[in-house]
């Protein structure tokens, strides 16, 4: 990925950090958005001091389309975008309130649906780009409790699949991967340690991710990967 310039969202996140170091390991700048100055510190302080160099921070909420465009249009160059902005919620469905339903579909199916848009303008100025979304072992999988993350993440799988479908005979693609749990401090925090060891790493779902927003993944569209670890 030397010389290339990659927008990562989410990158302040448990994933994201590790991403972000990993895509910088291979070379590439980063535009990386962010909400709270506290995060891109916590983030800053985790980066050897030349890698940190290569990073454009942005304060940016994600869910405002000016936002993204903004962001997007000020990056010179956009050869891949690495979506990671997405959260999780729970509940029973009969109890469950629509304004929670429709901030799902917001942070997960919407924010990605813009990032995307946009993104797919750049590239194709140039015929040339890699997207790689995140969904989750529950959009194929669907489980009680769970119902707007899965619906949620379900709908962007259908999004990168159908991305990835419109960008045949290009040197577009687009891809995601589906993790079940991320060995990541919230989660541990959240479940314990107990069953930590079978959980997939950020490192190494970083390490598909930008397999998978490399030039060498160019024949791979479409794609939903599983990367569960040993759950
Ligand atoms: N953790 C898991 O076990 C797991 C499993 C399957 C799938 N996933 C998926 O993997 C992705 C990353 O998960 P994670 O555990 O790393 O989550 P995380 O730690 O909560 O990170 C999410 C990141 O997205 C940012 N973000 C949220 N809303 C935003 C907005 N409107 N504009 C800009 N940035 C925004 C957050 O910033 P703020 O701090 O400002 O909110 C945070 O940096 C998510 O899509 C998640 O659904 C995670």
């Amino acid at each position: 990925m030397q010389g290339q310039q990659v927008l990562i969202t989410g990158g302040t996140g448990g994933l994201g950090t590790a991403v972000t170091r990993a895509v910088l390991e291979q070379g590439a700048a980063v535009t990386l958005p962010y909400r709270q100055a506290r995060d891109m510190e916590r983030l800053l302080a985790v980066l050897p001091p030349a890698e940190a160099e290569r990073v454009t921070f942005k304060q940016a909420d994600l869910t405002d389309e000016a936002a993204v465009a903004d962001l997007i249009g000020e990056m010179a160059q956009l050869d891949a975008l690495i979506h990671l902005v997405g959260g999780f919620s729970m509940g029973p469905t009969a109890e469950y309130s629509y304004a929670d339903w429709q901030g799902a579909f917001e942070l997960n199916l919407h924010t990605t649906f813009l990032l995307c848009k946009h993104s797919l303008k750049k590239m194709q100025a140039r015929n040339y780009g890699r997207i790689v979304t995140v969904g989750s072992r529950g959009a194929v999988e669907p489980v009680g409790q769970l119902a707007a993350y899965c619906a949620s993440k379900a709908g962007v799988v259908a999004l990168t699949k159908a991305i990835a479908d419109e960008m045949k005979g290009t040197n577009i693609t687009a891809n995601i991967v589906l993790p079940s749990v991320i060995d990541t401090p919230t989660n541990r925090r959240a479940m314990g340690e107990e069953n930590a060891s079978q959980w997939v790493t950020p490192a190494s779902l970083a390490q598909v991710i930008c397999f998978l927003a490399s030039a060498a993944a160019k024949d791979i569209r479409g794609a939903a990967i599983p990367v569960y670890g040993n759950v």
